[in-house]
């Protein structure tokens, strides 16, 4: 069995020191907001290569509080951003008051299109939030220049710089999500957002525990999103491994390049050498007859993500319909991402690559 993802050796890898940091956290009996929350978001910081980080309790939160903190809270106001990506994406967008507005990809890259981005603005966009998907940076420099506050969707791309740079030296707001699956993950739900802004950082921190200053009032109005601390304790165990794992991850998405090089029927998505290789993803003809055999031989897969964001009920209200972003459309049919996880090994790739080079060649 060769499942999509396997998070087993990744958590036993780490298990003395998150062993401590729990047992230090029970010691204390402190749950929300104390130390091992404030030593992750140091570390992180570090580790992003921004001056501030904030632990919050969602990708999803973390999404929606930086289009909080830059103010972008009114449905007159568009944010930009890419059909293709997890729902949550949008839905951040459409909690903190806004309105999505979704331009194509790049059909190489999948990633949201600076040029069709561009086209689509209009006096009502506020925001362009670009999404890195599967690993991969957007072209940061592009969609600064477009003008306007750049939100960054860097849920998949934990330890990814663009050109050198870390992300936040393009925007003060750079968005993470440590669901389980992720580079980085925790062993439930949480997020973080990196700065070098100040005053950004204060106010997201403001703004996630109910926009409270002292004495329990809120002075702003705020949401409940809070990393907690025993996620924290995970997270400090296994961001100092957070670079090897992403060298190993791009081993082996190189290995599965060299396996699948000789099946003309197999695609793999293109990506550059900053990218985290969240995700292994090809374009393939015939993909559920794939995905069915693959099963049958044990092998896991994935499709991130079969619906556009525009297809789904819940962005109907977003002014676009089936046709009019032709290529993320195209991609949802085709794409099939493929195991990939930190101890997953080049005798499993090789099995993984056979078994789709065979199916091709019946
Ligand atoms: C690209 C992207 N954006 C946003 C999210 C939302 O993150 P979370 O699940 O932590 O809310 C995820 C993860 O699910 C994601 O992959």
């Amino acid at each position: 069995m060769i499942p999509l993802m396997n998070l087993r050796p990744s958590l036993e890898a780490a298990a003395p020191e998150w062993r401590a940091r729990l047992e230090r956290m029970f010691d204390r009996m402190h749950f929300i907001l104390g130390e091992q929350v404030a030593a992750f978001e140091r570390e992180f910081a570090l580790a992003t290569g921004a001056r501030y980080a904030a632990g919050l309790g969602s990708g999803t939160g973390a999404i929606e509080l930086c289009l909080r903190a830059a103010r972008v809270t009114s449905g007159n106001q568009q944010v930009i951003t890419s059909p293709l990506t997890a729902p949550f994406t949008g839905l951040a967008i459409l909690a903190a008051g806004a309105a999505p507005r979704f331009a194509d990809i790049d059909p190489e890259t999948l990633l949201l299109d600076p040029d069709d981005a561009g086209n689509r603005m209009s006096r009502r966009t506020a925001a362009i939030l670009p999404v890195h998907l599967y690993g991969q940076p957007c072209d940061l420099r592009r969609f600064a220049a477009l003008g306007k506050i750049l939100i960054q969707d860097a849920c998949q791309a934990h330890g990814a710089r663009h050109r050198a740079k870390p992300l936040t030296a393009y925007s003060p707001y750079v968005a993470y999500s440590f669901y389980p699956t992720k580079n980085l993950g925790c062993l439930g739900d949480g997020g973080a957002v990196a700065t070098n802004s100040r005053r950004v950082a204060a106010r997201i921190k403001l703004l996630r525990d109910g926009g409270r200053g002292s004495n329990h009032v809120s002075l702003v109005a705020g949401v409940n999103s809070r990393l907690d601390e025993m996620q924290a304790c995970y997270l400090s165990a296994f961001l100092p491994h957070l670079d090897a794992w992403n060298a190993q991850r791009a081993r082996i998405a190189a290995w599965y390049d060299a396996a699948l090089a000789g099946c003309s029927a197999v695609r793999p998505v293109r990506r550059g050498a900053e990218s985290v290789n969240h995700l292994y993803v090809v374009r393939v003809p015939h993909r559920e007859r794939l995905r069915r055999r693959l099963a049958e031989l044990g092998i896991g897969s994935g499709v991130h993500y079969p619906v556009p964001l525009h297809l789904h009920p819940a962005f109907a209200g977003c002014g676009a319909k089936r046709g009019d972003l032709v290529q993320a459309e195209r991609a949802a049919r085709e794409i099939l991402s493929l195991p990939i996880w930190p101890y997953l090994g080049q005798t499993e790739v090789q099995r993984v690559a056979e078994s789709i080079v065979g199916f091709y060649r019946r």
